[in-house]
Formats: C-alpha cells, sequence, structure tokens
C-alpha cells in the first residue's frame, strides 16, 4: 500500500491559504525538528542518511557493521520509526539514529555543517500510476536538494521492485547536472528490509555519485 501524502509545503503561498491549524502543526513540528537536528548533530560532520528507514532493519545493520558512520534513518510513518527506535535500542550501535521526519523537511533544516557522505532509499513507494507519478520521491527538485547538502563524493543507492519506478530514476539521474551513474559499483548486502521480503528479493539497484 502506498504511503499517505504528507503535507510538508514551505510554499508561502499555498501556506497562506491553509487551515490556520494545519498550518500551525505543520510550523510546529518543523520547529521540533529543527531543534533536534541542531542538538543531535552539533559535532557530526558527516552523515549516512537512509530515506524512508521503515522498521530500521537494514540501517541497524549497517550501523552495527560500520561504526566510523554516523547514521541517521528516516520515515513518515510514525509506527515504523518506533519500531527502528526499539531496534536502535536492543542493539549495539551507538552511531545510529531513527526519527520521524519528512525527506525534504529533513534537508531543508539540516545544519549546514552536516554533508551527507552516503544516501540509502530502499524500496521507496513506486507510485506506478501516471496520475501519480508527481508523488515518487525522486523528483528533480528533490535530487538537487539532496545533492546542496552532500559531500562532492557522496554516493546515492537506491532499490526498488519496480523496473518502471527504476527507469523514472535513471532518466532524472541521467537529465541532471549534479549526479553520474557510477557503473560496477556493488551494492553492499545488508539485513534484508521488510519490503525486500515482500516483494521476494525482487530488486533492480542503481547507484549515482555527486559531481
Ligand atoms: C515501501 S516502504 C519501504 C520501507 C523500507 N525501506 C523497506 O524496504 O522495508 C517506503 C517507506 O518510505 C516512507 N516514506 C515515503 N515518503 C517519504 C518521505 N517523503 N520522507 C520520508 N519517508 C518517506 C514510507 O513511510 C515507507 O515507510
Amino acid at each position: 500500500m502506498a504511503t499517505r501524502l504528507f503535507l510538508h509545503s514551505t510554499d508561502p503561498e499555498l501556506t497562506a491559504r491553509m487551515d490556520p491549524e494545519v498550518r500551525r502543526s505543520i510550523e510546529q513540528r518543523q520547529k521540533t525538528l529543527k531543534t533536534a537536528l541542531q542538538s543531535r548533530l552539533k559535532r557530526v560532520p558527516t552523515i549516512t542518511l537512509e530515506i524512508g528507514c521503515g522498521h530500521g532493519h537494514f540501517l541497524t545493520a549497517y550501523a552495527e557493521r560500520n561504526p566510523e558512520e554516523f547514521c541517521v534513518g528516516i520515515d513518515v510513518n510514525r509506527r515504523r520509526v518506533d519500531r527502528a527506535v526499539t531496534k536502535a535500542e536492543r542493539s549495539q550501535a551507538n552511531n545510529l539514529w531513527f526519527l520521524y521526519a519528512e525527506a525534504m523537511e529533513f534537508l531543508k533544516f539540516l545544519p549546514r555543517t552536516v554533508k551527507l557522505g552516503k544516501i540509502w532509499i530502499l524500496y521507496p513507494d513506486p507510485w506506478p500510476k501516471k496520475r501519480h507519478f508527481k508523488n515518487r520521491i525522486i523528483q528533480e527538485d528533490f535530487l538537487g536538494a539532496l545533492a546542496e547538502v552532500c559531500r562532492s563524493s557522496a554516493h546515492l543507492h537506491i532499490k526498488s521492485d519496480q523496473a518502471g519506478f527504476m527507469e523514472w530514476t535513471r532518466e532524472l539521474i541521467l537529465a541532471s547536472d549534479e549526479w553520474r551513474f557510477c557503473r560496477g559499483h556493488a551494492f553492499p548486502e545488508g539485513a534484508t528490509t521488510v519490503f525486500q521480503t515482500l516483494t521476494q528479493g525482487k530488486a533492480f539497484e542503481v547507484t549515482a555519485k555527486r559531481t
């Protein structure tokens, strides 16, 4: 099932037309996110980010194997983030942080002292119908916003079971001035994610490098 659309607009015109109560709750959520990022990432120059981390299987295993990287997992589904937090608490890893956050808001409020070194996007919602393509996470704006907060050598790893979604992703990367394909880059094995299991491990993979 596709994720419910998440209201995150920071467009001032759209915001002005919103129900004041909705607007206040969005502003409050963004303020909380900004404060949390500033306080937790104060002394962290580079992070490994998983967007749409779900229950946290992948990133927990990854953080345990890569203690030198500070790993942050975000998701807009609170229930899944809660499960990921429990997993992190049970893990030995002290380089792991899961939080409830939407990707574009996270990128907007990430302190500019922090850069992304690696980004993982595993089995994102494919939104297979043409009229829903606009809801896909991989968009020109999104790739641009990611690139802005990345190290120059940053790697972006995307995995999906949907050929159409991956074709869309490849075309956007190809058209981008900020990302180029990283061919022959082995996709590191990690823990199996929930959606990887649901799709019986079917996977198309893309790795791109910040130019
Ligand atoms: C199909 S699930 C995959 C979850 C996990 N990566 C896996 O493989 O099991 C996609 C996840 O992305 C999250 N998501 C969708 N849009 C998002 C966004 N804009 N920012 C953060 N998370 C998002 C959803 O809540 C959902 O948990």
